[in-house]
């Protein structure tokens, strides 16, 4: 793209601003500027043009669970079913860390925190001993895909290969890197991060499955064999991956989609929960929720909207290629942007400043025709890392693993 093409593309939208610096710039530092330019969704900024609306939801209606009573009666046949599977390496693994764990507050990324007391263990450490067990159960590797993004993708292929990708098979790690979106002002303005390039931030985590699809990663998983995609955050350290009881339970049911859930510890606890949305699955915010579904209990006594989400989730890859192309529900999400003003001179926002824009994996759900709740024992399973202190915190999920009995 030239500077009059930039120029062109930019002022309709009134976002000439970003040209502002490029008489600047050295030859390097202006073709990276339009190369920004030229990728730029501009389609983005409609969003926020007459005030955020975040997209509202349809009829709500309640969804059980496979509990954890029903699997254990059927463990033996769901396991068994599911190490088949990951056996002839029809079960792949997603770990996505792409995010900048902006709680916690590290640079770094979140898979490098150290989760040790008296040793040290990194987050992506545990997590690949985790996926290890069911590797040596099954006798198999699994494949295991990692998204970062473009602010974490070295640090993170780095930490992998100085520490022998922790005793996996590099043969079977693959990277891709998320795509990345423009940060704006509240005026829809898009901020500049440096003289030569935009603020922008990892767009979410909805768009997992474009982005390891862009990096020819479909064709790569064909050829292993590859059905099943099992999908997990980078923060929760007792994560169960490719779980064969999980996997078996999704396959024996005929669905497309699974999700591993938590009965909710209350009425007010703030999680995802998964339910129905006009006749489909769905995962209904706890702010989206009104007080009376939220409180509201069946004859037993449960909470009918019982099942909290901990993303955790199986997809057939043959639905998520057929509706790849689909537009998804943007968010947009009020953040402290840093950036240079029309001085020049950087500014670190003590408070929000504008808005970046995600989509979400948790949509992803409402796009498939079924989706298998399947409860798990969060005191098992559960102990995300997403704060500095308190309520999932680093200490909140040490205890939960010296009480599973890691050694740390
Ligand atoms: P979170 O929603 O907790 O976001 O991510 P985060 O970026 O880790 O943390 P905060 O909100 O800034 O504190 C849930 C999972 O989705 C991944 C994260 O790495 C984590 O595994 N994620 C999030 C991405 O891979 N890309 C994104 O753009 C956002």
């Amino acid at each position: 793209m030239t500077y009059e093409e930039a120029l062109q593309k930019l002022s309709p939208a009134g976002q000439e601003h970003l040209l502002q610096y490029y008489g600047e710039l050295a030859q390097e530092q202006k073709n990276r500027l339009l190369e920004q330019i030229e990728a730029l969704d501009l389609s983005l900024l409609e969003l926020v043009k007459d005030g955020v609306v975040e997209p509202s939801k349809g009829k709500l209606e309640p969804l059980g669970a496979v509990t954890l009573e029903q699997i254990r009666e059927k463990r033996a046949e769901y396991e068994q079913k599911g190490l088949e599977a990951v056996r002839s390496c029809k079960v792949g693994a997603v770990l996505l860390a792409g995010g900048q764990g902006t709680r916690l507050g590290s640079d770094k990324p979140k898979g490098m925190l150290n989760v040790g007391i008296q040793r040290e263990l990194y987050l992506f450490e545990q997590l690949i001993h985790n996926l290890m067990e069911v590797v040596h159960r099954a006798d198999a590797w699994v494949p295991l895909l990692v998204m970062t993004s473009e602010k974490n993708n070295k640090d993170t292929v780095n930490f992998f290969e100085e520490h022998d990708y922790f005793g996996y098979d590099p043969d079977f790690v693959f990277f891709f890197v998320q795509d990345m979106a423009p940060s704006v002002s509240y005026e829809g303005k898009i901020y500049m991060e440096d003289k030569d390039r935009m603020a922008a931030s990892p767009n979410g985590n909805g768009g997992w499955f474009s982005s390891l699809a862009r990096a020819g990663l479909l064709g790569r998983l064909q050829e292993l064999g590859v059905e099943w995609l099992n999908v997990f955050s980078v923060d929760n350290v007792l994560q169960r991956i490719a779980d064969p009881v999980f996997v078996g339970a999704v396959i024996d049911a005929g669905c497309v989609c699974g999700a591993k859930v938590v009965a909710k510890a209350g009425p007010d606890e703030k999680v995802g929960v998964l339910c129905l949305e006009d006749g489909k699955p769905s995962i209904v915010e706890y702010y989206e929720m009104t007080d009376e579904n939220r409180n509201s209990r069946g004859q037993d006594g449960e909470l009918l909207y019982n099942y909290g989400v901990i993303l955790n989730y199986l997809f057939d890859i043959a639905t998520l290629t057929r509706i790849m192309n689909e537009n998804m529900p943007v968010h947009i999400v009020e953040k402290k942007i840093p950036y240079i003003d029309s001085n020049g001179k950087m500014v670190r926002p003590e408070e929000p400043n504008g808005y970046k824009f995600e989509t979400l994996i948790l949509d992803m759900i409402h796009m498939m025709e079924n989706c298998l709740p399947f409860e798990v024992d969060r005191r098992k399973e559960f102990a995300p890392i997403k704060n500095r202190t308190g309520v999932d915190s680093l200490d909140s999920a040490r205890e939960l693993m010296k009480e599973n009995g890691m050694e740390l």
